[in-house]
């Protein structure tokens, strides 16, 4: 390949159905758009690559950041007790700046790549701490200023959730981990440090631990600056511990971010059982098109690096952890060629950028298997009142919902406030069915839009689950506003919110129990009771907050949605999901505002 620009090529046009026009312009690389963005693009290097020919090419033309792949590991830069050798980690950071390339300092502690002095030795407490000391300001002091960042300690969390047995942890004891970042601190003040790990991308039990650790160090003042999430991760994997939705993935980022950390993305690859099909290769384009858009949608996501260049060098390539031998987990083929993964994180990356979007709608829509929404407002019939007592007019199926104001409401749990505001009912609410349906309402005075959702449920289902990550899985009423101002939004930005508002809440009235993305910026309050038939629960967010200013003049909209989650056993979740409105007919939005559909506040003067 040479050094000009890329051009998509034919075969890669017909896999992913890229219009011609677009071949024939010249594509901006990952690295200029990850400029464009203010975040950066890396690939793990091994030195022993950079010969291949065409490596060296890509790398200089496609990242801005690279990360040795094992250079600088304990044993590769001190194999013998105090004898150091940085032939090799040299090399990679002067082809960095020669490149205009910023390293990423991999990795200080590892329980691998251990040298066997040390893994092998028998120190006291004070002879362990002061080999690590004497590690950690030899290599961070050597490289200050050239190596800006640093996983401090890698992967010291083990699978069942301890503090992995490794040597130092031996001979040290818990506290080698902070006194490690203190080393380092010590050795580069300015340099920023991490902590890193695998199989904690997700809201899951690793990443939960991972977190306490992360936020009692910052509490505690522990020079910590951010938390790398490795995300090797395998296609169409949902169990615990792997990368699971990008929902989930932001809320990760989103609370670490809050507790004033980075997160970089580090080690990035996608693997996949059996052989290499266009489908696959499609599919795993779609995992890399989500991990970058979540990372973007991320002020605290600042960095994206893939574990190595091209298939034929990447680590999974040997067997590990149980792959085909022939695994493509990367964003080059062999050849160096641009797969589909690799224009999906170059649209990613110009999308977020608002510049010139490498793929089309279309071609994004089926990649990632969403509908396109036509933006179009659909014409609504007149608004009618089938009853004249109503405050507002019906509501339109699916559609829209017209919502009265002024009517004050009290969150007691009691309907009589709610006399006369229109409701909808979804499910099947014939005498003797078994299973769950939702009547909801909304209305507003001059401070809070109210939501009101009266549940049947023949089997409660709840407290099971936690708020952040699982509170869909239970018995629970979730309610959705838009409050941008732009229907056609695919995406989450601050103004749209899913409040999921669980059962659970029944019997723990002190402590709201609420999920959903951007939830937390919604200032919602509630009260849930448990009724002859099911339970109940009314809500009232702000009309103005930090996330939204909504103004209820008569006809004035916002995007609305409503769905109802029926567990009919703890382990049975969403055994019922009901859907108001039309647009959403694969479950989306979670994701995408889109397909809401409209409320219409209604002046009850008129
Ligand atoms: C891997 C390298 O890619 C291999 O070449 C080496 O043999 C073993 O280490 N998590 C990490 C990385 O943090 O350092 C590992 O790198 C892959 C898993």
């Amino acid at each position: 390949m040479s050094l000009k620009k890329l051009t998509l090529t034919f075969a890669l046009l017909l896999l992913l159905g890229v219009s011609v026009s677009a071949a024939q312009e010249e594509l901006p690389s990952l690295r200029d758009l990850a400029d464009a963005n203010d975040v950066y693009i890396g690939a793990a290097v091994y030195v022993a690559h950079l010969s291949n020919p065409g490596h060296e090419e890509v790398l200089a033309r496609e990242f801005n950041m690279l990360t040795p792949e094992n250079e600088a590991k304990m044993c590769e830069l001190q194999p013998t007790r105090g004898r150091f050798d940085f032939t090799r980690l040299d090399r990679l950071v002067e082809f960095a700046e020669a490149n205009d390339m910023i390293v990423r300092g991999h990795t200080l502690l590892w329980h691998q790549c251990m040298p066997s002095w040390v893994a092998n030795g028998d120190f006291s407490r004070e002879e362990a701490i002061e080999i690590m000391r004497d590690h950690i300001y030899t290599v961070v002091g050597r490289y200050k200023g050239r190596i800006p960042m640093w996983d401090v300690v890698n992967e010291a969390i083990d699978d069942s959730l301890g503090i992995r047995e490794t040597p130092w942890y031996n001979f040290i004891g818990e506290d080698y981990i902070e006194l490690a970042f203190q080393f380092a601190h010590e050795a580069d003040p300015d340099a920023l440090l991490f902590y890193n790990d695998y199989g904690a991308e997700g809201m899951n039990p690793k990443a939960n631990v991972i977190y306490d650790m992360v936020a009692d160090f910052v509490e505690r003042g522990v020079p910590i600056h951010g938390v790398g999430l490795q995300t090797h991760i395998e296609l169409n994997r949902t169990d615990p511990g792997q990368y699971v939705s990008p929902s989930n993935f932001g809320q990760n980022i989103q609370r670490l971010g809050d507790l004033g950390l980075e997160v970089h993305i580090t080690e990035v690859d996608v693997r996949y059982n059996g052989d290499t099909t266009d489908e696959i290769l499609q599919e795993q384009a779609a995992d890399y098109y989500r991990l970058m858009q979540t990372c973007l949608e991320h002020d605290a996501c600042t960095t994206f690096v893939t574990w190595g260049v091209s298939d034929n060098f990447s680590w999974l390539r040997d067997g590990v952890l149980g792959n085909p031998p022939d695994v493509q987990p990367l964003l080059f083929t062999g050849d160096y060629e641009p797969k589909p993964a690799y224009f999906a994180v170059l649209d990613a990356l110009a999308r977020a950028a608002g510049m010139e979007p490498i793929l089309t709608d279309e071609e994004v829509a089926t990649l990632l298997d969403v509908e396109i929404v036509e933006p179009e407002v659909v014409e609504l019939p007149e608004p009618t009142k089938s009853d004249p007592a109503q405050l507002a007019p019906d509501s339109v199926e699916g559609l829209a919902y017209y919502a009265p104001f002024p009517v004050s409401i009290t969150l007691d749990g009691d309907l009589a406030d709610w006399e006369n505001i229109p409701t909808v009912t979804l499910g099947d609410t014939s005498e003797g069915a078994n299973t769950e349906s939702v009547t909801f309402a909304t209305a507003a005075d001059g401070e809070y839009l109210y939501f009101m959702a009266d549940v049947r449920d023949p089997h409660i289902i709840a407290g099971f689950n936690d708020p952040v990550g699982g509170w869909y899985m239970e018995d629970s009423v979730e309610f959705y506003l838009n409050a941008t101002g732009d229907p056609t939004l695919t995406s989450y930005e601050t103004g749209v919110a899913q409040i999921g508002l669980m059962a659970a809440n029944i019997d723990s009235p002190d402590e709201l129990m609420v999920g959903g993305g951007n939830s937390m910026d919604s200032d919602v309050d509630l009260v849930a009771v448990e009724t002859e038939n099911g339970y109940r629960v009314e809500a009232a967010v702000p009309l103005v907050n930090d996330a939204w200013t909504i103004e209820p003049d008569h006809l004035a909209e916002i995007g609305y949605q409503v769905h109802l989650n029926g567990a009919s056993a703890p382990d049975a979740s969403q055994s019922t999901k009901l859907i108001w409105s039309a647009a959403d007919t694969q479950d989306q939005s979670w994701q995408n505002p889109s397909v809401f559909g409209r409320l219409i506040f209604w002046d009850t003067s008129q």
